[in-house]
């Protein structure tokens, strides 16, 4: 989602924040560690009963894929506190650069990234968990371990197609915002076929999705 993002305010005396489609992120300390709050604003569309439940929902969970993802194997934010009567979450901030930028920038570290991100997502998938918006923007290179940040879309207990959508928007997203990388991507994808378990059923799915795309 990160198209909508905008920097609020960027002078020393007032921390960033950022807007999201959906979120406001703003950053702070907690207990003295670096920290960042994201927030779901009120929905002023929506009945306020209504809304407060949307968000909430969302909240919790986003909270929980993210706790999932992590038990799962896979790096993300550490979550300090979750708040429902704003519909927050204060969690790590977590150090770096997206995967984004930095294969915008070093364009020739593209394999050995797809390769993280392809046994990442491997290892999501095998504990039935969609990320809901695999883009490199909702990736922070950290040292050199992939932090996977904005499950706000995940789903646990994802079914065959949940996945083959999952791979089909991370397909979409990589060849828009990586031209010319897409001999990375098939490094991705054939990391990712050799750390499932039913490489052969997850391959039919994805191509079913995209006849399905071509023909309607
Ligand atoms: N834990 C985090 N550590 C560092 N930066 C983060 C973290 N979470 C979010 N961000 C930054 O905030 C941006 C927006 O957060 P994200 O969760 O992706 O919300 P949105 O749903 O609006 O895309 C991210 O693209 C990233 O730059
Ligand atoms: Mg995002």
């Amino acid at each position: 989602m990160d198209l909508y993002q905008i920097k609020i305010c960027d002078n020393m005396s007032c921390p960033d924040i950022i807007q999201g489609a959906e979120a406001t992120i703003s950053f702070s300390e907690f207990l003295g560690r670096k920290s960042l709050v994201k927030m779901r604003p009120a929905k002023t569309y929506r009945l306020p009963e209504i809304d407060i439940h949307i968000r909430n929902a969302r909240t919790r969970n986003e909270a929980r894929i993210m706790h999932d993802a992590r038990e799962a194997g896979v790096r993300t934010p550490c979550i300090y506190d979750i708040d429902l009567k704003d519909s927050s979450i204060t969690m790590e901030y977590v150090e770096g650069r997206s995967v984004k930028s930095v294969l915008d920038e070093e364009p020739g570290r593209a394999d050995e990234l797809c390769r993280k991100i392809g046994l990442a997502v491997a290892k999501l998938h095998s504990a039935g968990i969609c990320h809901g918006d695999l883009t490199t923007s909702n990736m922070i290179l950290e040292g050199d371990e992939i932090c996977f940040i904005d499950f706000s879309m995940g789903c646990a207990n994802a079914e065959l197609e949940d996945i083959g959508v999952d791979l089909r928007l991370l397909e979409r997203a990589f060849s828009s915002a990586h031209v010319g990388l897409e001999p990375s991507f098939e490094v991705l994808m054939d990391t990712y076929y050799a750390n499932i378990q039913n490489a052969k059923q997850v391959k039919r799915k994805l191509t079913d999705i995209k006849n399905r795309a071509r023909y309607t």
